[in-house]
This record gives C-alpha cells, structure tokens and sequence, in this order.
C-alpha cells in the first residue's frame, strides 16, 4: 500500500504524470539504450520500440496501477501485474535489473516535469515505482520457483524435429530436447518465448504458443509469417527469419513456458474463440482436453479469411470429435466460402444463434477488433466480466 502521505500527492500528480506518460516513457526508453544498446539489440523487442507499441504498454501499466493504488487502496492490483510478470520471466528479467530501470524511469519523470517535480513529489513516484517493481518481483519469484530454476535461467537449446507448411504463411515446428528426455511440463494455453539472431547479429526474442497438450514428449508451434505490407511497413523480424531459415536439426533457444491465458480446474462450461494464428492456445486447450477425456460442455468459435488460411482446420475438428460434449462454429469472412453445413458460416463472426451458459468460462484470442466484439457480445449474453479471458499476440494495449 502507498504510504499516506504519498496517497494525496500522487492523486493530485496522476493528472499530469498521466497525460505526459507517453513522453516520459519515450524519453526512459532512450536513455535506457544509450547506456545499454544491448538491451534493445539483445533483449526488448525492438519493432515494438519502433512503433511506440511498448512504450504505451509500460505507460498503460504504470498508469493502471498508481490509480488502483490511490483509487482501490484495498485492491490487489494482481491482474495487471500478472500477465506483465510472466512475459517478464519469460525473458528471463531477474531482481537485480529494476534498479536500472526505476532509475531512468524516475529520471525521465525528473526531466519531463521539470521544476513541477518537488523532493516530495519524486519520493510519492519512487514510492509507486518500487511498490510495482516490488510486487513483480515478488510474482517472478514464485514463477520461477514454481518452475523449479534459479531467477532468469529459462533458456533452453530446444531441436527442430518436425518442420510442417500449414499454410502459404504459416509454419509448424515440432520442437525436443537434444539429450531426448521429455519437454518441461507447460499448462494449455502457455507460451514460449524464442530467441534468433538476425542477419545484423542481434539477437531478437518473440512468444510462440504452444499449439499442443503438454502430455506430449515434444512441444509444437506454429508461427505466421508477417510479410512487408507497404513500402513503410517491414517484413516481421522474427517470423520471416524462422520461415527462411529454420529446418529440422537445426537448435534454437526456447524460454520455459510462461503465461496466465490457463484453463481452470473446474468442470464448469468453456466458450474457445478464436480468429486466425489466435487458434495455436485454443487447440492446446482441446487437445489437452481430449486427452484427459473432459466432460466439460466446450463451445468452439473459429473466425479466419478463407478455409485456406485457417490452419490446423482438420485438427480442430478432429479434437473437437473427440470431445464427449463439444460443438464447433466457424465463420469464413470471405462470402464464397459459405458451406452446406450448418456450423460453417459466411461473413464475420457473430453470436446471435449461441446461447452460453452463466457459469461458462471464455477465453479469447485473436486481432484485437475481434476480441472485443465477442467480448461486449459474451457480457451482453450474460456472462461475468471476470470469466473473460484473452491472450494478445503482442504488447497488451487493451488491458
Ligand atoms: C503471448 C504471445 C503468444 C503468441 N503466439 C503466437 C503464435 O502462436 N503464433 C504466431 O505466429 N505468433 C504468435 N505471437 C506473435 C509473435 O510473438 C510475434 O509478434 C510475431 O511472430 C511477429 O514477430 P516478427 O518478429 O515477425 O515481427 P516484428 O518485427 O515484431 O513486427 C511485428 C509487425 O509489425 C510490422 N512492422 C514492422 N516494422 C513496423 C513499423 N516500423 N511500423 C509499423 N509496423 C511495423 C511487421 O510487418 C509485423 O507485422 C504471440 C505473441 C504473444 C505475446
Ligand atoms: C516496475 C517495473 C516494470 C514495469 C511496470 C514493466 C512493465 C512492462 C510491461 C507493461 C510490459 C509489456 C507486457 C505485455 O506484453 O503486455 C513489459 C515487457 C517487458 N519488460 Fe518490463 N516492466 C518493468 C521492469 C522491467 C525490467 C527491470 C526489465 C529488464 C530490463 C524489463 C524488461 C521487459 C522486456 C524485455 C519486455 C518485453 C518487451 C517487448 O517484447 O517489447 N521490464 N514490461
């Protein structure tokens, strides 16, 4: 908790630290990589720097959890503090790299305010920042104790076992550990993070979630290739590097599974929509599902262009089968594409003709626009705000 007399200042400050955050976070950003050029080279993800995407994540969070703080004292901020800590431990970030961070990020809030920063305006943020660093602190050390290493070491050499075209975009690969033992335990709807180096030597890392149960002695992802679209808008670093250039033998560096997108333990009824390359979390989930042959009522929605593009299509049908009491609606926005049958439908996805039940629990993940249509259709339909789960392939900007 803030401490009292910090409560009034950062009320009265959060106004016009608020509305400067994006500037703040822009100037923390740079002054963290000139003295480090190795943390955006090696570390962050640097096309979210490029399109500011990071920056408003970090400026989202920070804003989120200074007005829980004055606002909901008694609250625990956990949920926005969750999904932070897991892409954190994913990375690897350890305890001893906050400092470094608070010091520019409170330095930043020095520069951008100026003189309006007075000693007890900088302690009441000090305060702030040290109480969210702190309390990630706290969460990543459970994770990776939980995970059974030592603070950061996430890093695996994983083989390319299988390499299988999906898609004229999209790319399976089969990953195992070199020595043969089985893959580290993971829970459906968990992501890994992967680590390449690019033609300029940097090392760039980005999340893949893993597309099967963990019950396998192999763990797979599927990985969407994001071509240039316009002159001003690159190729995907990543993703292109890992459709040019990984092939079966070859070993690349994986992060241990990470993520808070998880199926609860209930027997309750689950709702799985997803849109597009969204679909990799959702089949874990029903292929885990399948596997313990779960009881549970699933309602599958699936949104994608043309039945070309929906990748992993005869799988999720397959594991659907298999379900004791499943059904599975897809839309195909691509109006040609409309079909005889009665659960494959024309057009975006919408859901009118589906009636969940109150206890169902929803899990969500897709492009954004998406999301938040089945969202504000599931709480028109009934359900709780809180039995709504989602998963953004990138920085959250919508939390
Ligand atoms: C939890 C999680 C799970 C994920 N799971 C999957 C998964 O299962 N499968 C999957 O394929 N992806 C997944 N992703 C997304 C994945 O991590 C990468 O973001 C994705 O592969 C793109 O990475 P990239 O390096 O190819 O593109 P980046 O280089 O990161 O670029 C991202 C996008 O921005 C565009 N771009 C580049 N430069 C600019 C610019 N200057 N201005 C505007 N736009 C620009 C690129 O064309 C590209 O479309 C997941 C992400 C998260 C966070
Ligand atoms: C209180 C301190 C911190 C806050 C509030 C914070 C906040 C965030 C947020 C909001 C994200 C985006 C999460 C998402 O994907 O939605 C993020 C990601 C990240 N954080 Fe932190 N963070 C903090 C400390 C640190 C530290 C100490 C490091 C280590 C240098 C670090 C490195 C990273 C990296 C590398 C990413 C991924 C960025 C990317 O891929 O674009 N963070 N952090």
């Amino acid at each position: 908790m803030l401490s009292a007399q910090s409560v009034p200042v950062v009320r009265a400050t959060l106004p016009v630290v608020g509305a400067s955050l994006n500037t703040i976070t822009e100037l923390f950003y740079r002054r963290l990589f000139e003295e480090r050029p190795e943390l955006l080279r090696n570390l962050f993800n640097r096309t979210n720097q490029a399109t500011g995407a990071q920056r408003e994540a970090l400026a989202g969070s920070v804003a989120a959890f200074a007005t829980l703080l004055v606002e909901r004292p008694d609250e625990r901020p956990d949920t926005v503090l969750s999904r932070i800590a897991h892409k954190h431990v994913s990375l690897g970030i350890t305890a001893d790299q906050y400092p470094l961070v608070g010091r520019h990020l409170l330095g930043a809030v020095a520069e951008v305010l100026g003189e309006a920063v007075t000693p007890e305006i900088g302690a009441a943020w000090e305060e702030v920042y040290w109480l969210m660093a702190n309390a990630l602190i706290a969460i990543e050390a459970r994770l990776y104790a939980e995970a059974g290493v030592e603070s950061g070491d996430v890093w695996r050499r994983m083989e390319i076992a299988e390499r299988h075209q999906e898609s004229a975009d999209a790319v399976s690969l089969i990953l195992r550990r070199p020595d043969g033992r089985p893959t580290a335990p993971f829970r459906p709807g968990q992501y890994v993070s992967v680590r390449v180096e690019l033609p300029d030597g940097a090392h760039q890392i980005r999340q893949y979630s893993l597309s099967t149960a963990p019950d396998h002695r192999t763990w797979r992802i599927t990985v969407k290739r994001e071509d240039a679209a316009e002159a001003t808008v690159p190729a995907g670093e990543v993703s292109s590097w890992l459709h040019a250039h990984a092939e079966v033998g070859d070993v690349l560096d994986v992060s241990l599974p990470s993520g808070d997108l998880v199926l609860p333990a209930a027997e309750t009824p689950l709702f799985l929509a997803s849109a597009g390359i969204g679909i990799t979390p959702m089949l874990s989930m029903l292929d885990h599902l399948a596997l313990t042959s779960s009881p549970r009522p699933v309602t599958v929605v699936h949104a994608d262009r043309t039945p070309g593009d929906h990748i992993h299509r005869a799988e999720q049908a397959d594991l659907v089968t298999r379900l004791a009491d499943a059904e599975l609606h897809l839309w195909y926005e691509n109006d040609a594409h409309r079909s005889a049958a009665s659960n494959v439908l024309a057009g975006r996805a919408t859901l009118d003709h589906l009636t969940p039940a109150p206890d169902t629990t929803a899990y969500l993940c897709g492009p954004l626009p998406f999301m938040r249509a089945v969202r504000g259709e599931l709480l028109t339909k009934g359900l709780h705000p809180s039995a709504i789960h989602y998963e953004v392939f990138g920085p959250d900007l919508w939390r």
